[in-house]
């Protein structure tokens, strides 16, 4: 990770890390009845450094340890060329804090990769095993004054948890690297002496106006004391329950909720359920959980949101970026939602392949994206105690994920995996009991597929990998009497090896062409409920069809800017609320002198494209419509071929009916490109776990990127923050456009300026704006 901004000093750090720690125990206490540690953000300010014996000593000394703040990950990276050796190692983090009084106090880990063991004040309080779920430990043993909670964490893949399979092979026996680190937030904090550990608001008989709410609340310890649920939409009460604590549960039904907004992809209301546990006139502890009301049927004729046919539409997602490994915060989760929803049209998203952030699925509940989330698991299964560890994932899932509106479905079964039916009976009995109320399925591998015998599973989910090169492309068709659902197609199996911004235009093109063409079949049947794509970005990968440790699978590249296969995704949304026209080709006539060609692709959601050269109208753009017959939006074919020497300006106007929704200029005059340096964000957080995205590209006069550019960018960040991205991006290398992450450290509010400068390109610059945390802005601007 390079860093041009002089990091805060390791005293400053620790003067800070109390202060903040103190600051937040202090208004957990006072300003809320109920302060639960993953409301106070303490994970910031950690101590960091390669385990060494006595590290997690109280007295241990801290001098070559670094201060880091959270999510963190243990090693540098770059954006390709990872190095599994960087972080197969056990590392330490040590936490100081101050408590005033002998309250209860517990830790809480949102994901650590792989292993954790965790002490406090040198006592081992708790392990944990598995990297992608969150996990709490009890601090019985704080004491008034100086304390401090060390983490050995082990992030090497000689354990044998899920995905890992020792046995098998190294990390690239698996399709994607898994860096080491608290990758994930944590908080440590006081609680309640009594607390409400799970709340699950199931919404029953949603498509009814008698529709009510199952609640079942779980407390800790027994107590005599009474459970309300208030349901509230939009800031009202619509309706609320009560009913005593039995034992440690309570369950009850809220009614009266005819009133209730329905969730959907197009209208994601959302509920606040707010569940108080009182004894007498004490109130003991208060939590808020976030629904929906949807109801989401699979069945053999497709699927159903609401009563309404929705073919599902998507794309698989690695949690994997570029420098940080899974380390991002919550603000860069949210924006591949946001690209996904927004910029890609998609109305599903599968998590592949284990339970992703909670920022994610957040965004995914807010912005009406469906979601298929699964157990960490790749093509293998364990030993006996490997499978009680998918035992104990499958319940963690499903207990941290069950109140998210936007997941439809649980992938129970681990990925391409088949075998071993006892498990997976157990399995799928263990998530009816958790959650009657979604189906279960698992990606099942081609060649097994046709094996399936649907027992323990309600949705048959196949990767189909089916095509293959040189012959047209093709799914298999669904299986009669079961809801099936593609989970995966296409990736680097069935068309090229990569698809990279410096591949040719011809098998960039291809990329784009199959993926349109998989959704135009899907789209075709409706017994289909729907695909899944393989993918939505890069990732980093050592396995089959990697290259130099990259897997270029992705319609959007690993900085998650958009590549030429994208641009199906984005022309299907509806002209008027986003109207598209992204040419399939480069108007770049040093990479082709005579133009893109004959029978060239655009990509748009219009009904005509009317074509000008230099101004100068050459005619309309003809429909593929016989080609994609099923698209919502096809795309269009046109001729652009232009006399050597010649480098004209294309115009490409766009019609929905009569009307003109857009108009794009690309330019042939290389010499007016001009280096662009734009945030995601203007407004961040100064806490340290806010950051945003920096897009540094090569883009003609009127902003299309220019992939065929070469050469190299210097970054210089100044102001109090830290460069997440290498201080200098090889245009050459990455296909004319790169990103790296801006995040603010804790403490005082700034300015952080990043200039990026290209030998030929001239300089640009992004300004970003840091407010104090806790203040109200940093919101996107
Ligand atoms: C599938 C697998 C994915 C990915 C893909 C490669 O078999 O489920 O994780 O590896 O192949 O294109």
């Amino acid at each position: 990770m390079a860093d041009s901004h002089p990091r805060p000093t390791r005293r400053g750090f620790l003067a800070a890390s109390g202060a903040a720690l103190l600051g937040a125990v202090v208004a957990g206490s006072a300003g809320h009845a109920a302060p639960r540690p993953d409301t106070a953000r303490l994970g910031d300010f950690w101590l960091f450094g390669r385990y060494d014996d006595g590290c997690t000593e109280l007295g241990f000394d801290e001098i070559d340890l670094s201060p880091v703040q959270l999510p963190h990950c243990v090693t540098p990276l770059s954006w390709t060329g990872w190095d599994p050796a960087s972080w197969q190692d056990r590392w330490i983090y040590r936490k100081h804090f101050t408590v005033n009084a002998a309250e209860r106090h517990v830790a809480r880990f949102d994901g650590v990769m792989t292993n954790a063991s965790v002490f406090l004040n040198g006592a081992l309080v708790a392990t944990h095993e598995g990297g992608y779920l969150p996990f709490e430990v009890g601090l019985p043993g704080v004491v008034p004054g100086d304390n401090v909670v060390a983490v050995v964490v082990d992030g090497r893949w000689a354990l044998d948890v899920p995905p890992n399979l020792p046995r098998g092979g190294g990390p690239s026996v698996i399709d994607f690297y898994q860096p080491a680190g608290i990758y994930r937030p944590a908080a440590i904090g006081p609680v309640p002496r009594i607390r409400l550990t799970d709340v699950f608001a199931r919404p029953v008989d949603v498509l009814s106006p008698g529709r009510s709410l199952h609640v079942t609340c779980t407390l800790d310890a027994p107590v005599v004391a009474e459970v309300t649920a208030s349901v509230r939409q939009a800031g009202r009460e619509l309706a609320h329950g009560t009913a005593p604590v039995a034992g440690t549960t309570a369950e009850f039904d809220v009614g009266g909720l005819g009133a209730v907004r329905l969730w959907d992809v197009d209208d994601p209301a959302l509920c606040d359920v707010v569940v108080t546990v009182r004894s007498g006139p004490v109130l003991l502890d208060q939590r808020t959980v976030r629904i929906g009301f949807r109801e989401a049927e699979f069945t053999p004729g497709g699927f159903f949101l609401n009563g309404r046919r929705l073919k599902l539409t998507g794309l698989n997602r690695h949690q994997w970026y570029p420098f940080a490994g899974g380390a991002m915060p919550d603000r860069v989760q949210r924006r591949d939602a946001e690209i996904l929803r927004r910029e890609l049209n998609c109305t599903m998203v599968r998590c592949s392949h284990y339970p992703q952030s909670s920022a994610f699925l957040d965004a995914c509940d807010e912005l009406g994206l469906l979601v298929w989330e699964e157990i960490p698991g790749w093509g293998r299964i364990g030993d006996a105690a490997w499978q009680e560890q998918n035992f104990r994932d499958v319940s963690g899932m499903i207990t941290r994920d069950r109140n998210h509106p936007s997941i439809i479905v649980w992938g129970t079964r681990v990925n391409e995996a088949n075998g071993t039916t006892a498990m997976y009976g157990r399995t799928g009995r263990l998530a009816r009991r958790l959650d009657p109320s979604r189906p279960t399925s698992g990606a099942l591998a081609s060649s097994t597929g046709a094996r399936f015998a649907g027992s323990d599973v309600e949705v048959l989910a196949y990767n189909d990998y089916t095509a293959r090169r040189g012959a047209p492309f093709q799914l298999r068709p669904p299986r009669a009497g079961v809801p099936y659902l593609v989970t995966e197609t296409i990736g680097t199996i069935s068309g090229a090896r990569a698809y990279r911004r410096t591949d040719p235009a011809a098998t960039q093109q291809l990329q784009a062409e199959l993926h349109a063409k998989a959704h135009d079949l899907a789209a075709a049947d409706d017994r289909y409920c729907g695909l899944l794509a393989w993918c939505a970005f890069d990732y980093p990968s050592g396995w089959q069809r990697s290259v130099g440790g990259s897997k270029y699978a992705g319609v959007s590249d690993f900085f998650r800017i958009p590549k030429p296969a994208a641009a199906f995704y984005a022309s299907q949304g509806h002209p008027l609320v986003r109207p598209v026209v992204e040419p399939g080709f480069a108007w770049d006539f040093t990479a082709s002198p005579g133009g893109p060609g004959r029978d060239v692709t655009i990509w748009s959601n219009c009904d005509r494209l009317q074509l000008f050269l230099d101004d100068r109208p050459i005619g309309a753009a003809r429909s593929r419509r016989t080609d994609f017959p099923h698209l919502r939006y096809p795309p269009f074919a046109v001729d652009l071929v232009v006399p050597r020497g010649q480098r004209p300006q294309l115009r490409i106007d766009g019609y929905a009916g009569e009307k003109l929704v857009v108009s794009r200029r690309f330019s042939g005059d290389r010499s007016r490109d001009v280096l662009g340096c734009v945030p995601d964000d203007t407004r961040l957080r100064a806490d340290g776990a806010d950051a945003t995205r920096v897009v540094v590209s090569a883009l003609d006069r009127f902003g299309t990127l220019r992939a065929g550019t070469t050469g190299k960018v210097t970054l210089a960040l100044t102001g109090p923050g830290e460069l997440v991205g290498d201080p200098v991006l090889d245009l050459g290398a990455t296909g004319g456009a790169a990103a790296v992450w801006l995040r603010p450290f804790a403490g005082p509010p700034g300015v952080l300026t990043l200039t990026a400068r290209h030998d030929s390109l001239g300089t640009a610059t992004a300004t970003v704006t840091t407010s104090a945390s806790g203040s109200a802005d940093g919101s996107r601007s």
